[in-house]
């Protein structure tokens, strides 16, 4: 594994993070293994959200799991997010919601604090203020250690930084071969031929880059949202053709060089991994062993489907 220290975050943290959005489809003992292969893969960052999961589910799954697995609750991070509200079917970001969000999620983690707590989806009526005012709450009563958010343009970060004292570590963002949004935009930029073109986040990567907030890239092995993995995905033959041959010639899966052109990135990205299958797992951290050349870079993204303009 390969570690990084978070810009004004968490340090010596794994560029793999585990994601638990589908944590809740196993049973307690599969959970502990899922949670007890990370770790000893060398994953210490696990991903939580209010909403994975039916009422909270994916957190309290973990949490009846963790002390099967033998790990010290000081030796991960726990990430959670708040701010989606599924029974309420809309986005909330008053100060109300965040702490009363935040006392949920440490109960139904069964933990003291958060290493991170991101915002989720923007609630697109939030006000900074109210939001300031929930930070420096949940800073002061030690709930919650470093703050960010996941999925927000340049803009609502710079409204939010007006106002919020301390620093936003993170933005969490859809990233994959597939979902290439984030790069596809600065590649094509005023191209009329093409969609790739369109920019549809204000160039939130390179805007990340310039203001210290690290990129945690989500479902990295998927097409679109709940499309499923391209991997071994008949639909995409280029694609897996030359993720098979490097895989080949590295010794790793195809998973794992999906998630090595993620990190070869030179943003310093995490790539968060939804997998609940320990092999799978172990396949993938083998992607930090992988140095792929700025040529194999290249030969993916186009594999991928898009062409040098
Ligand atoms: N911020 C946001 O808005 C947001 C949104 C979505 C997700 N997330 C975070 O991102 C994490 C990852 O999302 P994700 O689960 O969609 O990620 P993913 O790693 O792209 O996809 C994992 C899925 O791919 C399947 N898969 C099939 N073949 C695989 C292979 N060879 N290797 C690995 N997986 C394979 C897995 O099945 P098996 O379990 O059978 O391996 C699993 O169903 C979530 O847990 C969550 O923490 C954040």
């Amino acid at each position: 594994m390969r570690n990084i220290d978070i810009i004004n975050g968490p340090q010596n943290a794994s560029v793999i993070i585990q994601g638990c959005m589908r944590i809740p489809a196993l049973d307690k003992d599969a959970a502990a293994k899922v949670i007890r292969t990370a770790y000893d893969c060398g994953i210490n960052f696990f991903d939580h959200a209010t909403c994975y999961g039916e009422n909270g589910s994916a957190e309290i799954r973990f949490a009846e799991a963790f002390p099967l697995t033998g790990i010290k609750r000081e030796d991960i991070f726990i990430q959670s997010k708040c701010g989606i509200c599924p029974e309420r079917n809309e986005f909330d970001w008053t100060k109300d919601n965040i702490l009363s969000s935040v006392d949920d999620i440490l109960k139904r983690l069964n933990t003291e604090y958060l290493d991170t707590l991101l915002l989720h989806r923007p609630d697109v009526l939030f006000d900074p203020e109210e939001v300031a005012k929930a930070f420096d709450e949940l800073e002061e009563a030690g709930k919650v250690r470093h703050f960010g958010v996941s999925n927000l343009v340049p803009m609502q970060v710079e409204l939010l930084k007006k106002y919020v004292k301390q620093p936003i570590i993170i933005n969490q963002l859809q990233l994959s071969l597939e979902q290439s949004q984030l790069i596809d935009q600065a590649l094509y930029l005023n191209n009329k031929t093409t969609d790739f073109s369109i920019n549809r986040d204000g160039n939130v990567l390179d805007y990340c880059r310039l203001n210290d907030i690290t990129i945690q890239a989500w479902s990295p092995l998927q097409v679109g949202m709940f499309g499923g993995t391209f991997i071994d995905n008949p639909d995409y033959p280029e694609l897996n053709k030359t993720l098979g041959d490097m895989a080949e010639r590295e010794g790793v899966s195809k998973a794992a060089i999906a998630i090595a052109w993620i990190l070869r990135h030179p943003a310093g990205m995490q790539a968060i991994i939804g997998t609940m299958n320990p092999e799978h797992i172990k396949d993938i951290c083998a992607a930090t062993t992988v140095e792929l050349s700025h040529h194999d870079w290249y030969e993916l993204y186009l594999a991928s489907g898009k062409f040098l303009p």
